[in-house]
């Protein structure tokens, strides 16, 4: 990356990232796991192997990434699913099978595991 020095810089690496977002939004499925301390000690470790495990399985192209607390301790492990067009799937008390489910049924099957969700973004 080039150094920034200028506003006119700045801007322009703005809108370079924000093209760059929105190609990774459009072009693949997107698994978002909760790895802060209350999602680690609920089993967030075991979620996301097992998510992974899946996904190389079956030799997916899936972006994986991690996010800490969004204050829902009492659910996690939660795991985020974005496909795109799709709306935005929240599963919460993620157990290994769960993951395994997501990944065979949402992800792969575009079927929602309809009784782990516990938030839904509609698409826009
Ligand atoms: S530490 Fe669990 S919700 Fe923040």
């Amino acid at each position: 990356m080039s150094k920034i020095k200028s506003l006119e810089d700045l801007r322009r690496l703005r809108v370079e990232q924000e093209r760059n977002e929105i190609t990774r939004q459009n072009t693949g499925v997107q698994v978002i796991v909760g790895m802060g301390t209350c999602g680690i000690a609920a089993g967030a470790r075991d979620a996301m192997l097992t998510i992974l495990e899946e996904i190389n399985k079956r030799n997916l192209k899936v972006n994986i990434t991690q996010t800490g607390c969004i204050g829902m301790c009492q659910h996690e492990p939660l795991i985020d699913v974005i496909i795109p067009g799709e709306d935005r799937i929240t599963y919460g008390l993620v157990t290994k099978d769960i993951a395994r489910k997501i990944v065979a049924e949402h992800i792969v099957n575009n079927n929602i595991v309809k009784e782990a969700v516990i938030g839904r973004i509609e698409k826009q």
